[in-house]
């Protein structure tokens, strides 16, 4: 199996943490994408879903699934994404794709996460994949710097701005051995959007697509 229908082995499994007429959350990618095709079979539809990205909203829309804002929800039962990295206990590196920071916001408002993901996401320890950071472009080379002194190497995504206008930074060389205080540290940087580090947020379960089936991991 290839690693895309792998992906897309974990996006029909994910079907099963949804709820017909009930709101969700979706996020972003080439997994994610899988998810909303396979939303668009089931007999008994979501009432809508509030999305994470221009893409998946465009998307969602094409399938003629309801997309809302999220200032108009409240509570999400489940939000469904992908990760570049999840580890042991459902910490994730996320924003490869561009949308951190909808990712994390559209994440804040369920009460679950469910990561998808094919089994070459699965890590021991956080970090391989560069660390994406979306930042207010004129603190974008102090938050480098910032980096530098913790031991990355932080280098801006070429011609590529967010879906809120901001540059991205990808930082190499991280080993993130405690998710949680690094998310809290960075956080607190002047000139940040936000960190791809999903800790606060991590995943409460995991749909792993592997050779052997999907392999389900609750955190
Ligand atoms: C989008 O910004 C990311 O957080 C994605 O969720 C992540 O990059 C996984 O993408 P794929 O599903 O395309 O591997």
């Amino acid at each position: 199996m290839t690693q895309d229908q792998l992906k897309a082995l974990v996006g029909q499994a994910a079907l099963q943490e949804v709820q017909p007429g009930t709101i969700i959350g979706v996020g972003t990618g080439s997994t994610v994408n899988h998810f909303i095709d396979a939303l668009a079979t089931m007999p008994r539809r979501v009432a809508g879903a509030v999305s994470s990205s221009a893409a998946t909203t465009a998307r969602l829309r094409a399938h003629g699934i309801a997309v809302l804002e999220a200032g108009e929800v409240e509570q999400l039962a489940v939000y469904i994404d992908g990760a570049d990295e999840i580890d042991g206990r459902g910490c994730m590196i996320k924003g490869g794709g561009a949308a951190l920071t909808r990712e994390k916001i559209v994440a804040n408002l369920a009460l679950r996460f469910v990561c998808i993901a094919d089994v070459s996401k699965r890590v021991d320890v956080l970090g391989r994949f560069p660390l994406p950071v979306e930042v207010i472009a004129m603190a974008a080379a102090q938050v480098a710097r910032r980096f530098e002194a913790i031991g990355g190497r932080a280098v801006l995504r070429d011609g590529v701005l967010t879906d809120n206008g901001h540059p991205l930074l990808d930082v190499h060389g991280l080993t993130i051995a405690d998710p949680l205080a690094l998310e809290m540290e960075i956080n607190q940087w002047p000139g940040m959007v936000s960190v791809g580090l999903f800790a606060r947020h991590r995943a409460q379960s995991c749909l792993l697509g592997t050779l052997g089936g999907v392999i389900r991991q609750d955190f």
